[in-house]
Parts: C-alpha cells; sequence; structure tokens
C-alpha cells in the first residue's frame, strides 16, 4: 500500500499536465494571437488598403492605422470621421481588433462607414497579427 501511496501523487501530476497540454493546445488553436503576418498583409491589401493607409497622418475614407496597436481608439491626429469610435475609451489590442473586424457596424452606439465585416476568425487573427507587426 506504501507504493501505491507513492504513485498516486506522480499519476495525478501526469494527469494535470496532459490537462494543461491540451488546453494550450485548444487556447492556440482558437486564438487570434496565433496570427499569420503574410498572410494578414494579403488580406490587409485585399480588404483594408482601399480606405486606410499605413503611412502617418495620410488619411482615406478611414484613418492611418500607422501604429494602431496599442493605440487609443478613436484618437487618430487629423482624422475627421470618427463615427463609431468618437470618444470611445479603448485602447487596440487583440480582443477589441477582433471584435471590430468581426462586425464594425454593431461596434459604436453610431453605425459606422467601415462597411466590410471580416467573418473567419483566422482571417481576423492574421490581420490583427500584420498591424501589430507594423508598429
Ligand atoms: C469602406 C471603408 C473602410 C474599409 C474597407 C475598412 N475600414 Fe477601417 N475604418 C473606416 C472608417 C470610416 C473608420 C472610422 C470608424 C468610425 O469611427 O466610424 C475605420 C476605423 C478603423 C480602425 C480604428 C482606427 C482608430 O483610429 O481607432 C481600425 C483598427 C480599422 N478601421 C481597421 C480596418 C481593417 C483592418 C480593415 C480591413 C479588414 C478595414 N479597417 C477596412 C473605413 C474602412
Amino acid at each position: 500500500m506504501a507504493a501505491a501511496g507513492e504513485v498516486m501523487p506522480t499519476c495525478g501530476g501526469r494527469w494535470a499536465v496532459t490537462v494543461i497540454t491540451a488546453l494550450t493546445l485548444l487556447a492556440f488553436s482558437g486564438h487570434a494571437s496565433a496570427g499569420d503576418v503574410d498572410r494578414g498583409e494579403a488580406l490587409y491589401d485585399k480588404h483594408c488598403k482601399v480606405c486606410h493607409s499605413l503611412i502617418p497622418e495620410y488619411h482615406k475614407e478611414g484613418p492611418s492605422l500607422h501604429g494602431i496597436y496599442g493605440k487609443k481608439a478613436g484618437t487618430v491626429p487629423f482624422f475627421a470621421k470618427y463615427v463609431a469610435l468618437k470618444g470611445a475609451d479603448f485602447v487596440w489590442d487583440e480582443a477589441m481588433l477582433d471584435k471590430w473586424l468581426m462586425d464594425p457596424k454593431a461596434f459604436g452606439r453610431q453605425s459606422t462607414k467601415m462597411t466590410l465585416a471580416i467573418s473567419d476568425p483566422q482571417d481576423r487573427g492574421d490581420i490583427v497579427a500584420y498591424l501589430k507587426s507594423m508598429d
């Protein structure tokens, strides 16, 4: 019985490690942070470039996205056309960018002119990874 007493904690430990590994894998496969920057760039060129530039203070229909990751939402200098993000009080991180790209129209109190929505979570994750890499 003494032997069993020694074995039990080891088994419990291994079981815990297995569960943690499984949870980590799940978290990575379903999370935006595992984005592919090159794929994100291609998607950005296809969907976002018409309305956004990455040049500081060069605005199109939407504001310049230069260094947007980590910036306070709705505060790009000299962009006067904010609607949904006017008076926003948060900083762009992965979760908020993901939420924004999923459905910009449903985001603020007033509907934005940003008319597209990216429904594929992998696409959103890759685009966010690209924006993050452009800091
Ligand atoms: C039809 C034009 C249009 C397209 C296409 C578009 N956007 Fe926008 N975007 C806007 C406008 C307009 C705003 C300002 C939002 C507001 O306050 O109404 C904006 C705001 C943003 C912001 C917040 C900027 C800030 O100053 O806080 C981010 C981030 C953003 N867009 C990312 C993207 C990405 C990534 C894509 C491509 C997947 C994209 N946009 C496609 C027009 C567009």
